[in-house]
């Protein structure tokens, strides 16, 4: 299946690092970016074809789409490419609101094609033996857990930091689909949640002196706090945050009634993973990574959506996890602190 990626920008390097090592089934074709200067140097760096965004769209040669632009622009590119016949997988969030993830939805099914999205490190090898711990009642009957993501942003280090302090961008929409995925594939749906979020800073201090401007304003909240109760009754608190200097861990424990589970971090493919002893009382390591280049799964989720997709074996459940992972972000989002848990409403 013939490939084209938009967004030539910080994340598709990796994405072409992954998918050149499935070259038998995937042939990434051409690229485009809104910046022509930028797809000209990925083109040349990966020998593929330059075409303007509308052409990509448009082209008959073009199977599957890989959005990898910023998160204000997913929305505009996934429909459009949908709507022109092409198969997608997007970078998260899919969109953000709930109207423009039903129309997407739509769109999809009108036009006989899928929408896939990141993340996708739960196809990776320790969500992978995470699942299989759980589901042997290593830890016995699960009671609760804690998923959190804490940092002080990305100024520090990103070459383009300004989009993640506007729409789209912020440690919810950004982070939280990372670890409310690993979640819904662990434990199921989200039924209600309850939230808390505010914007502990007006501005931020662009720290990478690459960047060629050196504050930010920020239009959106960065502190989000929050529990979600699981259809099979399960409650997990839930943190992500832009405004914490000392990063917190754990990224992501389950409790269970026998013993507890330390899973690798969701925002990676590969990691360690912990189990609780009860008789030495302290974490002893049950999984780790042979594995130290995280890279090398980019792509991974693409992968697995042509083999889906040529071997017809594309699942109902699979394409509404990022649609539910939306429902759930909004909610989040949208939270009126006077009211008590509020249902998720399944809209697609
Ligand atoms: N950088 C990371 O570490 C990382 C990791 C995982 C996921 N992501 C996700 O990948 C996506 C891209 O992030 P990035 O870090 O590569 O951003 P980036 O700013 O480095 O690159 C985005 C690229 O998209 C282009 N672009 C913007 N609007 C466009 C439009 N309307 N049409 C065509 N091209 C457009 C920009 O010119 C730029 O080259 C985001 O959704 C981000 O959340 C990034």
């Amino acid at each position: 299946m013939n490939i084209g990626i938009i967004g030539c920008g910080s994340i598709s390097n990796q994405y072409m690092i992954g998918l050149n090592k499935y070259k038998k089934d995937i042939e990434v074709a051409a690229c485009a970016d809104i910046d022509k200067n930028k797809a000209d140097q990925f083109s040349n760096e990966n020998n593929i074809k330059t075409l303007s965004v509308d052409e990509m769209i448009l082209s008959d040669e073009i199977d599957i789409v890989i959005n990898l632009t910023p998160p204000l622009s997913h929305f505009e590119i996934s429909y459009k490419s949908l709507k022109n016949g092409k198969h997608v997988f997007s970078e998260k969030p899919i969109a953000l609101t709930i109207d423009e993830g039903k129309k997407l939805f739509s769109t999809m099914k009108e036009n006989n094609v899928y929408l896939y999205a990141a993340p996708d490190t739960f196809l990776g090898p320790a969500f992978k033996k995470a699942q299989e711990l759980l589901s042997s009642k290593k830890i016995g009957k699960i009671i609760g857990g804690s998923a959190n993501f804490t940092s002080h942003g990305v100024e520090g280090w990103h070459p383009n930091p300004e989009f993640y302090y506007k729409k789209g961008g912020g440690p919810l929409f950004d982070m939280g689909p990372y670890y409310l995925t690993a979640l819904v594939k662990a434990l199921g749906p989200v039924q209600e949640v309850i939230g808390y979020s505010k914007k502990t800073f007006e501005k931020r201090n662009v720290e990478n002196p690459e960047v060629n401007y050196r504050e930010i304003n920020v239009d959106i909240d960065t502190h989000y706090f929050g529990l979600l109760k699981f259809k099979s009754g399960i409650i997990i608190d839930f943190q992500v945050t832009f405004d914490i200097w000392k990063p917190y861990d754990p990224k992501l424990e389950i409790y269970g009634d026998e013993s507890s589970l330390k899973l690798a971090d969701p925002n990676n493919y590969d990691g360690e993973i912990f189990i609780f002893d009860k008789e030495l009382y302290q974490w002893e390591l049950i999984y780790s990574s042979p594995d130290s280049q995280n890279n090398f799964y980019r792509g991974l989720g693409v992968v697995n959506m042509v083999e889906a997709i040529k071997n017809n074996t594309v699942s109902e459940d699979e394409l509404s996890v990022p649609f539910h992972i939306l429902e759930v972000m909004c909610s989040l989002d949208s939270y009126n602190l006077d009211s008590g848990w509020k249902k998720i409403i399944q809209q697609f």
